[in-house]
C-alpha cells in the first residue's frame, strides 16, 4: 500500500510551527478543507443537478451570480459558522462583513477573506473553477469585530489558500513557510498531500493575459505583449499565451509550470478588476511563498494597505524574472 498524508494529518503535524492559537488555526484549516469537498461534489454534479445557470441575483459587485456563488458561499459561511474559530467572514457575495460571532465563537481570533466561487462563468461549460480565501488574526481584542479587523495588509496575512475544481481537485495552501498542495482522492474523500513544497520557477514561457482588452491597456503592458511574441532563441520566445479566465486555475497552472499572469487595469477597469482582499492577497502570498512575485506594477500586492472590502487592484503576478520584466516596461 502506497503511503500518502491527509490534509488532516498534516496541518496537525505541521501545527507544532504555527506560533499562536494552534488548535484552533488547525481546526479552521480544517473546516474550510470540509465544505470545499462539498462544493466540489456540487461541481462535479453541475449540468445534471439543478445547479447551472444564473440565481437570478446581483451581488455586490453588480455581477450577475450563478448558482453555484450562491451555494459555495453558503457553505463556507455554514463551515466557518459551526467551526466557530473565526469572528467575521468577507465574502464576494456580501456587501458587508458578516459577524459570526456566536456562544460557539465568542473568543474566536480570526478572520477570513473569501472568493467562495472564482470563474463563475466558466461553471455551465465544465471549465475549471475555484475557491480562494485569507486568513488573518482579529487584531480587536473584544467585542464585535470591526472593519480594522478585515482590512488588513496582505503582509500580516496567517495563511491563504485556494481550491481549484478542475480535471482533478486539488486545495493548494501557505502559512507562511512554503507551499503544498493536496489532491482529492474522490475513493476516500480525503485530500491528499501530492504537491509538497511548491516552488515556482524564476522565469517561465506562459503569459496568461485576456489579450481581447489589449487597446485599453497601458503602454508598457502593450510592450511587454509584444515582447512575449517576439522571436529570440536565447529567451525562448515567443512564449506560450494560456488563459482560462478563472484566476485560481490559471495561477495554479503557472505556479506549476512557471509562468506570468497579468490583469492591468485599462481604460474600461481603471484600478483593474480583480478584488485586493480576497483574490490579489491570497495569490499573492501563496506566490511568494513559493519563490514568485506579485505586484499591481508599481508595489508588492502585500505592502497595499486596503481601504475598502471590495476595493479592486491591477495584478501582475508569477516567475519573478517575468514580473520584473513587466516591471521594467511599465516604468519606463
Ligand atoms: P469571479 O468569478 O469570482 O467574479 O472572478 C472572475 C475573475 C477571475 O477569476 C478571472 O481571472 C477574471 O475574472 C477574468 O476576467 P475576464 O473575463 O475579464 O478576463
Ligand atoms: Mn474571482
Ligand atoms: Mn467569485
Amino acid at each position: 500500500m502506497t503511503a500518502f498524508k491527509t490534509l488532516g494529518q498534516f496541518i496537525i503535524e505541521k501545527q507544532a510551527d504555527f506560533p499562536y492559537a494552534k488548535g484552533e488555526f488547525s481546526r479552521l484549516l480544517r473546516d474550510i478543507g470540509i465544505a470545499a469537498k462539498i462544493v466540489n461534489r456540487e461541481v462535479n454534479k453541475a449540468g445534471l443537478a439543478d445547479i447551472i445557470g444564473s440565481a437570478g441575483k446581483m451581488n455586490i459587485q453588480g455581477e450577475g451570480q450563478q448558482k453555484l456563488d450562491v451555494y459555495a458561499d453558503e457553505q463556507f459561511i455554514a463551515a466557518l459558522r459551526s467551526g466557530g474559530e473565526c469572528c467575521v467572514v468577507a465574502s464576494e457575495e456580501h456587501e458587508n462583513p458578516i459577524s459570526i460571532q456566536s456562544e460557539v465563537s465568542k473568543n474566536a481570533k480570526y478572520v477570513v477573506c473569501i472568493d467562495p466561487l472564482d470563474g463563475s462563468s466558466n461553471i455551465d461549460v465544465n471549465v475549471s473553477v475555484g475557491t480562494v480565501f485569507s486568513i488573518y488574526r482579529r487584531t480587536s481584542t473584544s467585542g464585535e469585530a470591526t472593519s480594522a479587523d478585515i482590512l488588513q495588509k496582505g503582509a500580516l496575512q496567517v495563511a491563504a489558500g485556494y481550491i481549484v475544481y478542475g480535471s482533478s481537485t486539488m486545495l493548494v495552501y501557505t502559512t507562511g513557510r512554503g507551499v503544498n498542495g493536496f489532491t482529492l482522492d474522490p475513493s476516500i474523500g480525503e485530500f491528499c498531500l501530492s504537491h509538497p513544497d511548491i516552488k515556482i520557477p524564476t522565469q517561465g514561457r506562459i503569459y496568461s493575459v485576456n489579450e481581447g482588452n489589449y487597446r485599453k491597456f497601458p503602454e508598457g503592458v502593450k510592450k511587454y505583449i509584444k515582447y512575449c511574441e517576439e522571436e529570440d532563441n536565447e529567451t525562448g520566445r515567443p512564449y506560450t499565451a494560456r488563459y482560462i479566465g478563472s484566476l485560481v486555475a490559471d495561477i495554479h497552472r503557472n505556479l506549476l509550470l512557471g509562468g506570468v499572469f497579468l490583469y492591468p487595469n485599462s481604460s474600461s477597469h481603471t484600478n483593474g478588476k480583480l478584488r485586493l482582499m480576497y483574490e490579489a492577497n491570497p495569490v499573492a502570498f501563496i506566490v511568494e511563498q513559493a519563490g514568485g512575485k506579485a505586484s499591481d506594477g508599481v508595489q508588492r500586492i502585500l505592502d497595499i494597505t486596503p481601504t475598502e472590502l471590495h476595493q479592486r487592484t491591477a495584478l501582475y503576478c508569477g516567475s519573478t524574472d517575468m514580473v520584473d520584466k513587466i516591471e521594467e516596461y511599465l516604468q519606463e
